[in-house]
C-alpha cells in the first residue's frame, strides 16, 4: 500500500462512523487503509461482467482504459471523464460538510473527485463489492475527504438518511438486484438529499430494444427503459426528477425533501 496521503486517515475514521456497529463488528482486521465487511473471500460471480469487476487487471486499467472503452460502448462520445464527473457533482449538489455515499465506486475515480468537491469534516465514501476494484481506489484516489468501504450494496451497513448525496454510476445494470440496491440508496438518503444514478437505456424503438436486450444478456448486463427510475423515485416521494438520456446511457438525478 502506498503511504498515506495527508487526512486520509482521519477520512477512513469518519468514514468508519458512519457505519452501523453491528456491521463494522464483522469488519476485517487484516484489511489496510480501508474497511472490509466482506473478508478475504470473494463472492461468487455469476455472469461475465460481474466477474471481469474482481478481476485485478480489470482494476488497474479501469479507469484509463476499461471505462474509456465502455462510455463509447455507450454512444457518449465525446464525454470526457472529468466532464462527467462535474456532471454528476452537480447533479449531487456537493459541497462543504456533506457526507456523500458512491455505491459501486470501483477504483475510485467519481469519489475523489466528490471528495475534492467537499470542504471540513466532508466526506466521500466509495462502496464496493470488489476487492482489486477496493484495493486500487485505495492506491489512487484516497484523500482527506475519499475513503472506501468494501461491502454489498444490497445491504448498505449504514442507518437510514445517513448521506446528503448519494450516487451510483455505471453499476445499476450489472448488479444481480438492481431494484434492492436502488432502494439502500433511497433508505440511507437524507431529507434535502440528492440522488444520482447512471445506468443502461434501451430505445423505445421495440425492435432496437430487443437487439440491444438481447447482446446485453449474454455478457450479463440489464438494460432499462426510460420510465423505471423516474418511476421509483416518484414513488419514493422524490422530486425534481431529472432524466437524460445520451446514446445507450441514462442519467437521472433527484431530490429528497
Ligand atoms: C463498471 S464499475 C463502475 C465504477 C464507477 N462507478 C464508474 O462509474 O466508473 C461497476 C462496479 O460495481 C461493483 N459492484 C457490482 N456488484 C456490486 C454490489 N453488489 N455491491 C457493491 N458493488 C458492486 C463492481 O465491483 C464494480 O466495481
Amino acid at each position: 500500500m502506498t503511504k498515506n496521503p495527508d487526512g486520509a486517515d482521519a477520512a477512513l475514521e469518519r468514514a468508519r462512523k458512519l457505519i452501523r456497529p453491528a456491521d463494522l463488528q464483522n469488519a476485517d482486521p487484516q484489511a489496510q487503509n480501508y474497511i472490509d465487511l466482506i473478508g478475504p473471500e470473494d463472492a461468487p460471480q455469476p455472469t461475465a461482467s460481474q466477474r471481469a469487476m474482481i478481476n485485478t487487471i480489470v482494476a488497474a486499467i479501469y479507469e484509463r482504459l476499461w471505462r474509456p472503452v465502455g462510455v463509447a460502448a455507450f454512444g457518449l462520445y465525446g464525454l470526457s471523464a472529468q466532464k462527467e464527473r462535474e456532471e454528476a457533482a452537480e447533479r449531487l449538489r456537493l459541497r462543504g460538510n456533506q457526507q456523500v455515499l458512491d455505491v459501486a465506486c470501483g477504483p475510485g475515480n467519481f469519489t475523489n473527485f466528490f471528495g475534492s468537491q467537499l470542504s471540513g469534516d466532508g466526506i466521500a465514501v466509495g462502496f464496493d463489492i470488489s476487492r482489486p476494484m477496493i484495493a486500487q481506489a485505495v492506491r489512487d484516489n484516497r484523500s482527506s475527504h475519499a475513503a472506501y468501504v468494501r461491502g454489498d450494496a444490497r445491504r448498505l451497513p449504514f442507518d437510514d438518511a445517513t448521506f446528503d448525496a448519494v450516487c451510483c454510476y455505471a453499476a445499476l445494470y450489472l448488479v444481480p438486484d438492481p431494484f434492492v440496491v436502488v432502494d439502500e440508496m433511497l433508505r440511507v438518503l437524507a431529507p434535502g438529499g440528492r440522488i444520482a444514478i447512471m445506468t443502461s437505456y434501451g430505445s423505445e424503438i421495440a425492435p432496437i430494444h430487443a437487439a440491444l436486450s438481447l447482446g446485453a444478456k449474454t455478457i450479463g448486463v440489464r438494460i432499462f427503459d426510460r420510465s423505471t427510475f423516474p418511476a421509483i423515485f416518484t414513488a419514493a416521494g422524490l422530486v425534481d426528477i431529472k432524466q437524460q438520456t445520451r446514446g445507450t446511457a441514462q442519467y437521472v438525478s433527484a431530490h429528497r425533501l
